[in-house]
Parts: structure tokens; sequence; C-alpha cells
């Protein structure tokens, strides 16, 4: 429905699962391995910069962090160095590309568009259907624009490019392998649709695991003491580096349960069978209903149930707490058969995330930046009195935290110089 409406047909996570899907995928898959070691120097040097725009204006927090996820995604894949400092709507290319997100993340909720209601409720138990439109869905289509995704994708990549003001990245040089003739012609596309729909995957999504740690921060200071004492001593006067990781387990623990307390994705990504499978036909399932009706709603069923979702009892004892300590004692949660790490956030299958290692350095390195030199607490207001902060979420595509306030203040004088240092680094 998204793809179709909305012109949104270079998302390659939204194409049929095919030869063409394949190559997409093959295509962010070279670029995006395991390995994700080659964007470090970008992801450090993004965070020293959200620490700097921290401390100058903090209750920016939000604006700032989204810049960086942005800056990051957008220097890897277009070679595009944004501003550090931005302008009230954000830089040019941030803004874009975030509208067009935001409306992509409402649409892409099923059941957001009439006219899916209309299928819905003509096919499926009506139970089901309330269940999915409970909460703030609009009922018609003219919330959502048609986006330009052409145009979308020329501005944000190839104009830069021509002036020469792009270094070296995924675009440029796949570029060079068609103008020489080392790849054919048709890649030209594929790479297009590869590299905004890396923007369109990575722009968002760690902004909301990273605004989730600022309210998680102001609501567990305890948590906040333990992580500090370990970068502390660790660091001893220094900002983290990825080598620092081994030695700060508490910090994956942190990041993994940011993962699981407040998934992104709450509802994945969905997908449908190309054919009738038998088994989603059983009538115990949800009777003789269409394929495509019934294989969403029978994965969106067992996924609630099934032992991996983020918020299965029996997997993450007491879901609902904010718990890093959940993770810290592999040994023991294997025995028990408990916690494993989040891995489900990302999907399922072939159509996993590809860029979940990328992303997981991202979150770790801002994670524990952040961490090592600020302290997060409530907000105060005029008067002096603590302002509670609202934990809610969105109920978008990708979830993210409900507007709330907090205070971020560097932990020390020497904090504050380790922060002001990095202009000089970069
Ligand atoms: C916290 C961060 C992230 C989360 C929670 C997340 C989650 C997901 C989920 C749930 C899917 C759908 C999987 C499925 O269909 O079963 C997905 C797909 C995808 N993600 Fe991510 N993602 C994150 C970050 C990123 C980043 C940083 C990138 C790019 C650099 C990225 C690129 C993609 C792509 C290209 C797909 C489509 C894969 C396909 O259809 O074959 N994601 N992601």
């Amino acid at each position: 429905m998204v793809t179709e409406l909305m012109g949104w047909d270079w998302l390659f996570s939204l194409m049929q699962y095919g030869p063409v899907w394949k190559q997409h995928r093959n295509l962010f898959f070279k670029h995006f391995p395991v390995n994700t070691t080659a964007f470090h120097p970008v992801q450090i040097k993004e965070s020293h910069i959200l620490l700097r725009s921290l401390f100058l204006k903090p209750k920016d927090f939000l604006s700032d962090t989204r810049r960086s996820a942005a800056a990051i995604i957008l220097q890897i894949t277009y070679g595009i160095q944004i501003d550090e400092k931005v302008d009230e709507d954000g830089d040019n290319y941030v803004s874009l590309a975030d509208k067009a997100m935001f409306s992509f993340g409402r649409a892409g909720l099923f059941g957001s568009f009439m006219v899916v209601r209309i299928a819905m409720l003509s096919a499926l138990n009506f139970e089901i259907y309330i269940l999915l439109s409970l909460k703030g869905l609009p009922a018609n289509t003219e919330t959502y624009a048609p986006l330009d995704a052409g145009g979308l994708i020329q501005k944000i990549g190839p104009s830069k490019m021509r002036n020469g003001v792009a270094s070296p990245c995924i675009v440029a040089s796949e570029l060079e392998d068609i103008i020489s003739g080392r790849a054919p012609q048709e890649n030209e596309r594929i790479l297009k649709n590869v590299a905004a729909t890396s923007y369109a995957g990575g722009a968002d999504t760690t902004v909301s695991v990273l605004v989730s740690l600022y309210l998680v921060m102001t609501l567990y200071p305890e948590i906040q003491n333990k992580a500090q004492r370990q970068l502390d001593q660790v660091l001893e006067g220094r900002l983290p580096v990825f080598e620092d990781r081994p030695q700060l387990p508490f910090i994956d623990c942190i990041c993994y349960e940011l993962l699981r307390w407040n998934p992104v994705t709450p509802l994945g990504l969905n997908h449908y069978a190309m054919n009738d499978d038998e088994n989603y036909l059983d009538p115990k399932c949800l009777g003789n209903t269409p394929r495509s009706v019934s294989h969403f709603s029978c994965v969106f069923a067992e996924s609630l149930s099934s032992e991996r979702y983020d918020h299965h009892r029996d997997v993450y004892p007491d879901p609902f707490t904010f718990s890093p300590e959940r993770f810290e004692n592999v040994e023991k949660n294997i025995a028990q058969g408990i916690n494993e790490i989040p891995g489900a956030v990302f999907g399922f299958g072939r159509r996993i995330c590809p860029g979940r290692w990328m992303a997981f350095d991202s979150i770790w390195i801002a994670v524990a930046s952040i961490l090592s030199v600020y302290r997060i607490s409530k907000a105060v207001d005029e008067n002096g009195k603590v302002i509670e902060p609202e934990v809610g979420y969105t109920s978008s595509l990708l979830s993210h935290p409900k507007p709330f306030q907090c205070s971020i203040t560097p932990r020390s004088a020497e904090a504050a110089k380790l922060v002001l240092q990095t202009a000089d680094q970069d």
C-alpha cells in the first residue's frame, strides 16, 4: 500500500522477494558487511559533534541526535558532510528526508490507510481489526501527500557529487564502476534505490534508540551511576573509542536493553506470502481468509507469542522494567534459557536488517560518549520543581519516545573541557 500510493517503490525493504530484491540486497551487503570498522572514523567524529551540540544547547537534544544519525548515513552513502551548526529547520538534506520518513512512519503502519481498513473489514475478524486500529491512526489518506521519491534521491545525492563536494562514499565508488564500464548501466537505478533505502533505514531508527537513552537515564539514575563508574575506570579522563568495547560490557548491556525495552519497529515490517500457505489457512488460525490477510495476521499473532518476542516474560523476566543487568551474566542466562540478545528487533530470516552491525556501532559509540561526559537527569521548571518525564511512545511504524524534557549537564569541568577539545581533533 505504502509502496504503490506514495511512490516508495525504490525502497527495497518493501520489495517483493525475488531476483530484483536480491540485486538490491547484494549491493547493500557489499558496502555494509559484518565488519563495519571502515565506518568507525565517521561514527567517532559524529559522536564528538553530538557531544559539542549537547554542550551548547542541551535542550535541543532531539534535533541534535537526529542531525547526528542523518550525518553518519549521508556521509557514508553519499559523501555529504552535514554542517555542524544547522538552522532551526535543520540542514536541507536532513529536513527533506526527515519529512519523508515522518510520513512513511505514519503511512507504513498497517491499517493507516482507509483502503486497507476497508479491505481488512471485509476479510478479517472484526476484533483483530479493532486491535490493529486502536490508537491514533488517521482515517484518510490525505495526511500523506505522495512523496516525490525521485526528487528526494536526486536532491540528496548527485547534485553535491557533481559540485565535487562529496567525499569518498558508496555512491561515488559504485558510479565509478558504472562510468568505467566495470559495472552495467542498469546498476545505476539499483544504486540510487540502495542509497536512498540506506538513508530511510538508517536515519530514523537509531535516533529512537538514543532518545530512549536520555529518557531512561532520567528514570534510572542508579543505572547511570553504574555505567559511569565503569566508564571512569576504563577511560581515565579520555573519550571512548571502539577498541574500549571489550572493557565496557555494561555499555553493551545498556544498548541491548535500549533496543529491547521499546523496540523501534514494534511490528517489524509486514511481508505477505506469495502463495497460499496451507498452515496459515488452517481454520484454527483465522478461517479461510485470503492469503495476504491471513498470513500477516498469523505472523503478527505468532510474533507476539514467540519466545523471541522482546517482552516475552519467560525470556525477559519483568519485561517492562528497563534493566540492562538482565544481559550481564551470559552463562547463567544460557543455562536458564533467559535473556538472549534481543536480535528480534532487527527482523527475521532472509529479510533481517542488513544494517544492524553498523546501527549497533553508531548506538554504542554515542551511548558510551554521552555517558562518559554528561549527567542526564530530570528537568526542573522555573520554580525549581522537578518535571516528571512522560514515558510514552508513538504508535507509528518507527516508534519514538513522545516529547519529554530532561537536563543534560557536563559531569565536571574536566568533562566539559574534554568535549570542547574534540573540536580541535576532528
Ligand atoms: C536500531 C536500528 C535499526 C533497527 C531496529 C532496524 C530494524 C529493521 C527491521 C525490523 C527491518 C525489517 C526486517 C524484516 O523485514 O524482517 C529492517 C530492514 C532493513 N534495514 Fe534496518 N534497522 C535499524 C537500522 C538500520 C540501519 C542503520 C540501516 C542502514 C544502514 C538499515 C537498513 C535496513 C535495510 C536496507 C532493510 C531492508 C532489508 C530487506 O528487505 O532485505 N537498518 N530493519
